[in-house]
């Protein structure tokens, strides 16, 4: 088993996923648990990355006997810099130049961590503190332009990497904690989301509900769709979807999702018009997190309403749990993590009542999209849900700066229907491309006539999770398409932008 020391990056339990997909056992721990945790059945351990500074009054640290005990101990980011700050002869000063996104890694002198590595591959950093002193023993492996970026004493099998291996933009990352498992003396084997994975998640819930009978919130976004799709196939027609149209979807959203499933899978599903309650509710509100709020509290008013009205958590009725479609990455980022800073505040996470009295199950809590995907395909899905690009829970009230208006989402609606055309006709696969609408007035000129229009921006990124991403590097001319398409077919807009930041330091919506 390894132990992951969670310091509270956005990546610290991406570790915890790779490791695991290797067949290896790893137990997530806070710093202060970690010297109760170690046994002999402890093979190695890894400091995560996370927010802190090492040398902040109130920095988070491990007690310093870990370096003694014998374990081989990879730290990363956070954690490589601890280890030079905690060990002995060690300095960490604050970076010259913070690095952020892309860096070239320089191998200088190679060790077991680096097997099977070139001299020089793409690695991904999200912290500019850097160790300026080595701690006593330690060599230098590796270095970027601006940062000493891996080191290592061998004999004592400790190693600190400046990089997140773990994010797949880390062109070698996995091949680099592969080799820690290695130094572990531990035998990693990948492991394979399959047909048998997937019948054993759907006996879980079976076993776990029973005969009892279930509520589910469906949005048509690929989460909520394979959680209810796995609940279905457990307990079948015991499960009730109640889909609430918030106003917020983008065109054709609501009748594409009773197409698939009340007519093709003939499941019932509840179709409740909230759109006038949401746009009452968001006037006025200009700060992201207060929208996300907003918007939370009342999917699950409207939720709860619909579930009093069909009898949903009357004892007479027996319906007690509620399904939702929540992945890991809505988790982290809600802070779910002791020691992560608050994102964004993800309604279907952040936003429950204590007082509700259905009892959540979340059968996707523990995976990544990608993996939510193949269970999708293994459930028999399509590929019209289980490709769809994701939709944030908030839907299209994040991609409008300021409040949130009808004819706002209708000018956003339009263009995002323009961006996501001819994006699919250019036949190009993204992790999402939409459009935001950014509040921001600018001098145009229509005719011959002066024009003060609205600009739309143009998101199109490249990613494999939720945790880091590119932005698409499209063509000129299907940009140039998009563009010339949005300030003909929609009058009130007279400017196009295109957003060229990637993820960190930038989320992927732009709220
Ligand atoms: P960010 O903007 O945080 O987004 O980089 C990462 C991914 O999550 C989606 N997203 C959400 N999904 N509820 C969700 O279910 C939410 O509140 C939410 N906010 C963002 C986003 O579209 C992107 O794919």
């Amino acid at each position: 088993m390894i132990i992951l020391v969670d310091f509270g990056g956005q990546t610290a339990h991406l570790i915890g996923r790779r490791i695991q997909e290797f067949g290896v056992e790893c137990l997530i721990v806070t710093p202060d648990q970690v010297m109760d945790k170690v046994n002999s059945g402890v093979k190695g351990i890894i400091l995560s990355g996370g927010p802190g500074d090492v040398f902040a009054k109130d920095g988070t640290t491990v007690d310093p006997k870990i370096f003694e005990l014998g374990t081989p101990i990879l730290g990363i980011c956070y954690g490589h810099q601890l280890m030079g700050y905690l060990l002995k002869g060690g300095e960490v000063e604050s970076g010259i130049k913070k690095e952020f996104g892309p860096a070239t890694l320089k191998i200088t002198k190679t060790c077991k961590l680096f097997d099977g590595l070139p001299e020089s591959s793409t690695v991904w950093f999200s912290h500019g503190d850097e160790v300026t002193k080595l701690p006593d023993g330690f060599i230098e492996n590796a270095k970027t332009e601006h940062a000493n970026t891996a080191i290592s004493d061998e004999d004592k099998k400790l190693y600190g990497i400046q990089f997140h291996p773990e994010v797949v933009h880390t062109e070698f990352g996995t091949q680099i904690l592969e080799n820690f498992l290695k130094i572990c003396g531990l035998t990693p084997k990948k492991i394979e989301i399959n047909e048998d994975y997937v019948n054993n998640l759907v006996k879980d819930i079976k076993d776990s509900l029973g005969n009892e009978k279930a509520i589910c919130a469906l949005s048509g976004g690929v989460d909520s769709s394979v959680a209810v799709l796995l609940v279905h196939k457990a307990i079948g027609d015991n499960l009730t979807s109640v889909y609430i149209d918030s106003g917020l979807m983008r065109e054709g959203e609501t009748e594409n999702l009773r197409r698939v499933f009340g007519e093709h899978y003939k499941m019932n599903v509840d179709i409740i018009n909230a759109k006038d309650l949401f746009l009452k509710v968001l006037k006025g509100i200009t700060d992201p997190e207060e929208k996300r709020k907003a918007i939370g509290k009342t999917f699950i008013d409207c939720f709860e309403a619909e579930a009093k009205r069909i009898g949903a958590a009357h004892p007479s009725s027996g319906c007690k749990f509620l399904v939702q479609g929540t992945i890991y990455p809505d988790v982290i980022e809600s802070a779910g993590s002791k020691h992560a800073k608050n994102i964004k505040s993800h309604h279907n996470v952040g936003g429950l009542p204590e007082n509700m009295k259905l009892i959540l199950i979340e059968p996707l809590r523990n995976f990544y999209k990608d993996q939510v995907r193949k269970i999708g395909k293994i459930l028999g899905l399509p590929d019209s849900i289980t490709e769809r690009q994701p939709f944030p829970g908030p839907g299209l009230a994040v991609r409008i700066i300021g409040d949130v208006t009808e004819v706002k989402l209708e000018i956003l609606r339009k263009s995002d229907k323009i961006v996501t055309d001819e994006i699919e006709k250019a036949g190009i696969k993204l992790w999402q491309a939409f459009a935001v609408f950014t509040g921001i007035k600018t001098t145009g000129v229509r005719g011959d006539e002066r024009a003060y229009g609205e600009t739309i921006a143009i998101r199109a990124i490249e990613a494999t999770d939720a945790m880091s991403a590119n932005f698409a590097r499209l063509d000129y001319e299907l940009l140039n398409k998009i563009s010339v398409r949005i300030v003909n077919e929609i009058p009130e807009v007279n400017r196009v932008v295109y957003d060229i930041t990637n993820k960190p330091p930038a989320t992927m919506e732009w709220e």
